[in-house]
């Protein structure tokens, strides 16, 4: 089956191309730079730049994968949640594909797709030489590719095609768990019992995780959006050189608040404002606030996976892009006997890829196509 997928929900314009679970292409084009001028997302600004850049970007994910539109099986987009006039530009735009090509439509949940992301792994697959290209593209090779890509077998003189590594999304191994979404615009724990059922188990009652790397980023004079630098600059700063909060760290429940640390950085700053002048010193406000942030994050998610009885967590979105949270993650998963999917540092952040992978699992179950005039859901919320 294959499936052209589009992603509009926020400042990312992405479509890709999805056959059989191996992802061909995924053009992202992000609008992070224009938005970065005015400190955060303009919404108006970024359904202009998803008309302008639609286009384009679905063009070169078709030609990437090699494939044409008459090859397409179905059409899919991201329905909801997000940016009303973002997601308008996309889900319009995929259903008029859909319509001309007589082909169904899928309408997919953003943070539902975020759910699968973390099975989709990179493996190395055999890229076609000129000759035989049709024969070898999607073909995966099981043996690993040596430095420099070759084939093993191409030192005995066999002439072998170029392996490179590609997204392929693998359920074979997929069990029940605890998925961590974690973003710029949302936090959420949910449990994914089985393919395409899960239940969300808490979400954050004010700001997200990503929201308050930016917001105090932006506090520190950091530019838009923060949580990369902070993340960077926390490399060589000490974790415990201040004490900032650990909201909802205790709490019985499995939501989160993060607008309280954001606040606590406000007044310490307020208080403290010549320690802004030292470069030493922000590197370890950095690594102290990213250190409440993880915490958090990690400690909760693993409680929600013991307490749910499951044996494996996962994580997508943004924030998963972060080195303590992924370093934290996987030594607690360790020391608790979990298995632990992290989603490809590529695919945390928005990405038409993971709607294409949902749509083909959702059509593959047999959940059937929407109509060509449904609406976008601009306020979908996972149950
Ligand atoms: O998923 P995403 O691309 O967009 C949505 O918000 O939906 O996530 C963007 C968020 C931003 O808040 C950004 O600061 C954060 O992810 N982020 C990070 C890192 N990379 C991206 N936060 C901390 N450390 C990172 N390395
Ligand atoms: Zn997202």
């Amino acid at each position: 089956m294959t499936i052209l997928a589009i992603e509009t929900s926020c400042d990312e314009t992405s479509a890709a191309v999805v056959r059989d679970g191996k992802i061909l292409s995924n053009a992202v084009s992000s609008q992070v730079a224009l938005h970065a001028e005015y400190g955060g997302v303009v919404p108006e600004l970024a359904a202009r730049e998803h008309l302008k850049n639609l286009l384009p970007v679905t063009q070169s994910a078709l030609s990437n994968a090699k494939i044409s539109t008459d090859q397409l099986d179905a059409v899919a987009a991201t329905q909801g949640p997000g940016l009303p006039t973002a997601l308008l530009v996309g889900l319009k735009a995929a259903q008029a594909v859909a319509f001309a090509l007589r082909k169904p439509f899928i309408g997919v949940n953003h943070h539902e797709a975020h759910l699968y992301s973390p099975w989709i792994t990179s493996v190395p697959v055999a890229f076609p030489s000129p000759s035989n290209q049709s024969e070898l593209v999607g073909r995966v090779t099981p043996c690993a590719p040596l430095a420099g890509g070759e084939h093993p077998n191409g030192a005995h003189g066999v002439t072998r095609p170029t392996l490179k590594p590609a997204f392929v999304a693998d359920f074979s191994k997929f069990q029940p768990n605890v998925s961590l979404i974690v973003s710029g615009g949302h936090t959420m724990l949910v449990l994914v019992e089985s393919e395409l059922k899960h239940r969300v188990l808490g979400s954050t009652v004010d700001d997200a995780a990503g929201e308050c790397f930016d917001k105090t980023g932006k506090l520190m004079g950091l530019a838009y959006p923060a949580g990369p630098e902070i993340d960077r600059l926390s490399e060589s700063g000490n974790p415990k050189a201040f004490d900032f909060p650990r909201p909802l760290l205790h709490d019985a429940s499995d939501d989160f608040s993060f607008s309280g640390l954001k606040t606590s950085v406000r007044y310490f700053l307020r208080d403290n404002p010549a320690l802004l002048d030292d470069a030493q010193k922000i590197r370890d406000l950095c690594a102290s606030i990213q250190a409440a942030i993880v915490e958090v994050l990690v400690a909760k998610t693993i409680r929600a996976a013991k307490r749910n009885g499951v044996r494996c967590v996962t994580a997508s979105g943004g924030v998963t892009c972060n080195r303590a949270l992924r370093q934290q993650l996987a030594l607690a998963c360790k020391k608790n006997g979990f298995a632990l999917h992290l989603a490809e540092k590529s695919l945390c952040t928005d990405n038409a890829a993971m709607i294409g992978i949902l749509a083909e699992r959702k059509l593959m179950q047999k959940i059937p196509a929407i109509n060509l005039d449904e609406d976008i859901k601009p306020g979908w919320v996972l149950a």
